[in-house]
Parts: structure tokens; sequence; C-alpha cells
């Protein structure tokens, strides 16, 4: 039991536990060479999710935009959290996405930091920062069978997260880089896709590319400490991890990154497990230019996308009063 809290003394008809309505960021999981570490939480998409309290202990999950009941990433938070801090309770999720779904830009990680987050505000629960992401880690479990934190901490901490739980730290949040950010939307029609895009990844890593790749990632952070777009860009190019066996499951990848390199972006990679892709840029009305090119390079090729250019967020998970 957290926080000192006695589920049994709750009472429903008290007014504080109508309901609480939360917004909760996209993000780009992984920028490069931070596989399952690094994350950068993005303005412009947001899940919302409603939670009520039932008086009778189950879990309802309604949602617009994805699948409701316990093929939804909400319904594994709600289930930890309340067997875990509220056995007696019961509750109502409604699920508004507007992260796009099987995109690479954190749509499960956002709906479940909502969760944990909205519903250890509705019981007053007072998690600590671990306990809500462990139990945000349910709802990427669900759709991936891997529990990976990046996504739901940037979604619930907001700014670039650092998973740190290798070295003891827990997660790390610093403020988010001065950068724009273009992204070419592209989504998946393969079912459990995250979970194929991780049975591709290599079991080892040579010593060379350990080298290589640890270096990138040290570069990236120095990058954020010196504020240098420069460095940001590049070191979110490089990645010998995942974007050698995924880029196969990207349409044009490798003309993609040459055009968006030669246009002048900072950086290219895949956005968490893709297909969506992310340039860097310094300015806003070139990451735009760049990014119409890319797509409409993969609609002479017969392939559908949009492209939008955000810039990082500082906010997480927060609480609002309506839209
Ligand atoms: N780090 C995870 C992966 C993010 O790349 O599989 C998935 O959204």
């Amino acid at each position: 039991m957290g926080g000192g809290y006695a589920p049994n003394d709750i009472d429903l008809s008290d007014p504080v536990y109508e309901k609480i309505l939360v917004k909760s960021p996209a993000s780009i999981a992984n920028l490069g060479p931070g596989f399952d570490i690094l994350a950068l939480a993005i303005e412009g998409l947001y899940d919302k999710v409603l939670v009520k309290p039932l008086k009778e202990p189950r879990i309802v999950v309604n949602a617009d935009g994805a699948p409701p009941g316990r093929d939804n990433s909400a319904y594994a938070v709600a289930e930890h959290m309340l067997s875990r801090y509220c056995p007696n309770c019961g509750v109502v999720v409604h699920v508004w996405k507007g992260v796009p779904v099987s995109a690479g830009l954190g749509s499960s990680g956002a709906t479940s930091a909502a969760v944990a987050y909205a519903l250890n505000e509705l019981y007053g629960l007072n998690l600590t920062t671990e306990e809500l992401l462990e139990a945000a880690v349910e709802g990427e479990h669900l759709v991936s069978g891997a529990r990976h934190y990046d996504n739901v901490a940037a979604s619930l901490l907001g700014g670039l997260v650092i998973i740190g739980r290798h070295a003891g730290l827990g997660v790390l949040r610093l403020d988010p880089p001065d950068a724009w950010l273009g992204i070419v939307i592209m989504q998946s029609n393969e079912r459990g896709k995250t979970g194929l895009a991780r049975s591709l990844l290599p079991r080892d890593l040579d010593l060379q590319r350990h080298i290589a790749q640890t270096s990138a990632v040290a570069s990236l952070l120095a990058a954020i400490h010196l504020n240098d777009p420069v460095l940001f860009g590049r070191a979110v190019s490089v990645d010998y991890v995942a974007e050698p066996v995924r880029k196969a499951m990207i349409p044009l990848y490798d003309e993609l990154k040459a055009t968006a390199l030669r246009e002048g972006a900072l950086g290219f990679n895949i956005s968490g497990a893709g297909p969506s892709v992310f340039i860097v840029h310094n300015d806003r009305g070139e990451a735009e230019r760049i990014v119409r090119e890319l797509v409409q390079l993969l609609s002479a090729n017969g392939v559908s996308a949009e492209s939008f250019v955000t810039s990082p967020s500082a906010e997480g998970v927060k609480v609002i009063d309506s839209d």
C-alpha cells in the first residue's frame, strides 16, 4: 500500500473523486543511439484520458481511436494500479487518441503514462515517479511484450529522459534541447509492430560498434549540456543497434536519410520503433521544407505519409479542465 493510503476509507460520493482529465504528450524514443534509454516528449500530439471512479471493483476502458477493454494499454496500467494500491476500487477510463497509433511516436506510452498519472491523482495515492513508471510500463508490456521505460518516462515527465536504471539512477529528466523536430508520420498495418521490430534486434554487439554507439550517446548528452543543435543532430543520426535492421521495415529509408541530410537536416533517424522518421533542424521553415520533400518522395513511390514540425515538450502529463 503506497503513501499510507487506505482504500476502504474512500467515500466515492466525495466530489474530490468525481473525475480527472489529463493530457499526455507523444514522444520520440531512442533518439538514434539511445535504444531503450533515451526519449524526448514532443509538442502538438497528445492523448487525453478521463478517469472516473466506479462503486464496484472493476475496470472499464473505452477508447476513441484505439481498441477498448483489455486490449488497450490503459487496461493493463489500471489493473496494476488498482490491484496494488486500491483493490476494492473500480474505474472507468476513457481514452481519446491524439497520438497516431502504430507510428513510432509513443502512442501506447502516452496512454499508459496518462492512466498512471490520472489514477494517482484520482485516488490521492502520492506514488513516486518510480511507482508511476512501474505501473505505466505494464501498458508497454501488453502492447510490445517488453517493459521499455523510454516512452512512458518521456510522456510522464516531459523533456528529455534518460533511463538510468542500470546505473541505479532511476529516471533522469533533462530540459529538452532547443531544436525543431520534423516528423514524417507513417503508420504500420503490422499487428504487434513494436514486438516485431524488437525481435529483429541483434543479440550481441561487437566492441567497435559498442564504442561508436556509446560515443554517440555521450555526444548527444554533451550536445544537450552545450545546447548545441548541430552536435545533437549528428549524434542522433548514429545507431548501430536498431537502425541497421529496422530500416528494412521503412520504405525508402536510405533515400529519405540521404535526402534529408543533403538538404541540410542536422540529424535524421527512426522515431522509436518506426515507421515514422524524424529530422533535427535549428530553423523551423527549413525543417518544414525538408519533411515536405520527404513526404513527396514517399508519395511519388506510392507510400502515404504526413509531415509535422514540432518542438520538444518541456511538460509531461498534466491535468486539464477540458479539451
Ligand atoms: N525503445 C523502444 C524500441 C521504443 O525501440 O523498441 C518503442 O516505442
